[in-house]
């Protein structure tokens, strides 16, 4: 990262592989592009920084505290920038509210940030004690100890073992219920002790006991992977012919969705993948950032539908294009297409 670079996305959450979202968004001819996970607005920054003055940003979180951190952060680029509290499930009426039908760029950069994991009250994280909220919008109904006081073990464990691939997914949903008979349980400590007495662990350098439990409640409190797949399902149709959509995933669910969708946009001619291996982040930012460690970053650019009668016409921003990559860029599990 460039010296320029780490003082631009100093402060608040650092966001990860910045200069391969900015290879991927920043691009001539590009007038809008969406940020549908604004966050604290670090990659929204870079972006609006690298790209000309003409271009304008949409940011989109549904946490609030978040859009308030985005706000200041991008402060210096006033009259460029419109940020909502909503959800990237719902980015067409954003769009209907904005003068372009259809953008150049998205990027999705999914999960929650380091802010929101930090503060003991939002109930993200397991070695903080907290209230057991894990809700990314204070407003929705549900939090993450309502689902542990009302679902049946039957719900709790398929929830463990789908969201968080828990192999001891019926002994903690077991436990819980149990131990919600005693006492109801409210706090992140009391979970993350359960999950510790009940699953075992080697301790050390091992994934904590808890930490597949707390990702499935997350998920499943914030339907991330129904948001997720009801946006693949459209989001073609909100970009510009060239236009390129950039995804962040930190988990092994959220990117098989991904890699299913644009493997299918591709096989069906609708766009063409640019990450022909997720790329990953270099151990120097693994080192900067361990949140990097996860990340996994997938491309794809919506191509030119067809024209009658043509077989395939060339986008008039392909010469622009970006080479695929070809992966070796710090990939570390080897994934196989
Ligand atoms: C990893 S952080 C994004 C950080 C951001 N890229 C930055 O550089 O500051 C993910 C953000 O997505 C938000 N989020 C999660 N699900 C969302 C959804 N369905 N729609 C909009 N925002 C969402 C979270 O509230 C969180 O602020």
């Amino acid at each position: 990262m460039t010296l320029r670079m780490k003082t631009l996305v100093s402060g608040g959450h650092q966001p990860v592989l910045v200069e391969e979202v900015l290879r991927f968004l920043n691009f001539p001819g590009s007038r809008c592009i969406v940020d549908g996970t604004v966050g604290s607005g670090g990659h929204a920054a870079a972006l609006l920084q690298a790209t000309p003055s003409s271009v304008r940003l949409i940011g989109l979180d549904r946490d609030p505290e978040a859009l308030k951190g985005a706000a200041k952060r991008l402060d210096p680029y006033e009259g460029r920038f419109s940020l909502y509290q909503a959800s990237y499930k719902n980015l067409e009426e954003i769009l209907n509210q904005n003068p372009l039908s259809t953008v150049d760029g998205i990027l999705l950069d999914l999960g929650l940030s380091s802010m929101q994991l930090e503060i003991a009250e939002r109930g993200f994280s397991f070695q903080k004690e907290g209230p057991l909220d894990m809700r990314f919008d204070p407003d929705s109904s549900k939090t993450a100890a309502d689902l542990v006081a009302k679902a049946t073990e039957k719900e709790l464990s398929d929830l463990f073992w789908r969201y968080g691939e828990e192999r001891h997914s019926r002994r903690i949903a077991r436990a819980i219920v149990q131990a919600r008979q005693l006492r109801p349980i409210t706090t992140t400590r009391q979970l993350a002790e359960l999950a510790q007495r009940t699953l075992p662990w080697q301790g050390g350098r091992r994934l904590h006991p808890a930490t597949r439990v707390f990702q499935a409640l997350r998920i499943a409190v914030n339907e991330e992977l129904s948001a997720l797949e009801h946006f693949l399902g459209h989001a073609l149709d909100f970009l510009s012919p060239g236009g390129r959509l950039c995804i962040l995933s930190y988990h092994s669910l959220e990117d098989r969705q991904v890699k299913e969708a644009f493997r299918r946009w591709q096989r069906e001619g609708q766009a063409r993948i640019l990450t022909k291996k997720p790329i990953q982040s270099s151990e120097s930012e693994i080192r900067n950032n361990p949140r990097a460690r996860s990340a996994k970053l997938r491309a794809a650019e919506k191509l030119e539908p067809p024209a009658h009668g043509d077989a395939i016409l060339i986008s008039h921003r392909n010469k622009y294009r970006v080479p695929p990559f070809g992966g070796g860029q710090g990939g570390v599990d080897g994934e196989r297409n």
